[in-house]
C-alpha cells in the first residue's frame, strides 16, 4: 500500500481517489478527522458538494482534531473567511472559506483577503464552493487535497477524497 492509499477502517481505494460510506453528519466529522492526520502546514482543501452535503460539517471535524475549537466552526456562508487557530504540529490556523456567493469576481477574492491566506505557512485553508478563478491564486508548492461529498439521501453521503498529486 502507498502512502496515498492509507484508508480508514470503512474507506476504499479506487484509481487514486479514497471513498467513505457516511451514515451520519458524525461520521463526516469522522472523515475530517482522518483528514487532519494527513494534511500539512501549506495544503489546501478544496471542498465540492451539494448545498448542505456535509462540507462545513467535515471541517468541523478536521479542526477538531488540529486542536481547534470545533465549537466555533459554521458555515462561512455570510462572512466568507472564518480562521480557527488550532495547535497540532506546524498548523497554526485552518482558514475556512466558502465562495459559494463570491461569484467569479477576483476582486471580492482580493477582498475577503484570500490571497494572504494561501500565502500563510503555518496554515491549512479549507475552501467549499471553489472556482475556477481560484487556481492562480494557489502558490504553485501547495498540496491540494479534493473533497467531494455527493448527497444520497437525508442522512447517507458518499465522500471522496483525492490526495495530492
Ligand atoms: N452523513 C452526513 N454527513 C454530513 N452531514 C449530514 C449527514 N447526514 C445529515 N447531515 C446533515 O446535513 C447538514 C450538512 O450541513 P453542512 O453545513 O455541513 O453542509 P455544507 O455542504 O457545508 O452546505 P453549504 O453548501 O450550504 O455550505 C447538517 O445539518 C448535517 O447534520
Ligand atoms: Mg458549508
Amino acid at each position: 500500500m502507498t502512502s496515498d492509499e492509507v484508508r480508514t477502517a470503512s474507506g476504499s481505494t479506487i484509481a487514486g481517489s479514497e471513498r467513505f460510506d457516511s451514515p451520519s453528519a458524525g461520521t463526516t466529522e469522522s472523515v475530517g478527522a482522518s483528514l487532519a492526520a494527513r494534511v500539512a502546514a501549506g495544503d489546501v482543501v478544496l471542498l465540492e458538494g451539494d448545498l448542505a452535503a456535509g462540507k462545513t460539517t467535515l471541517v468541523r471535524g478536521l479542526v477538531r482534531a488540529l486542536g481547534g475549537d470545533d465549537a466555533e466552526v459554521a458555515s462561512p456562508t455570510f462572512v466568507l473567511l472564518l480562521s480557527y487557530p488550532c495547535h497540532l504540529g506546524e498548523i497554526l490556523t485552518v482558514h475556512h472559506v466558502d465562495l459559494y456567493r463570491i461569484g467569479e469576481r477576483l476582486a471580492d477574492l482580493r477582498e475577503i483577503g484570500l490571497e494572504e491566506v494561501l500565502s500563510e505557512e503555518h496554515a491549512v485553508v479549507a475552501v467549499e464552493w471553489p472556482k475556477d478563478t481560484l487556481t492562480p491564486w494557489i502558490p504553485s508548492d501547495a498540496r491540494v487535497w479534493r473533497v467531494t461529498i455527493t448527497t444520497r439521501d437525508n442522512e447517507s453521503r458518499l465522500i471522496e477524497i483525492t490526495p495530492p498529486g
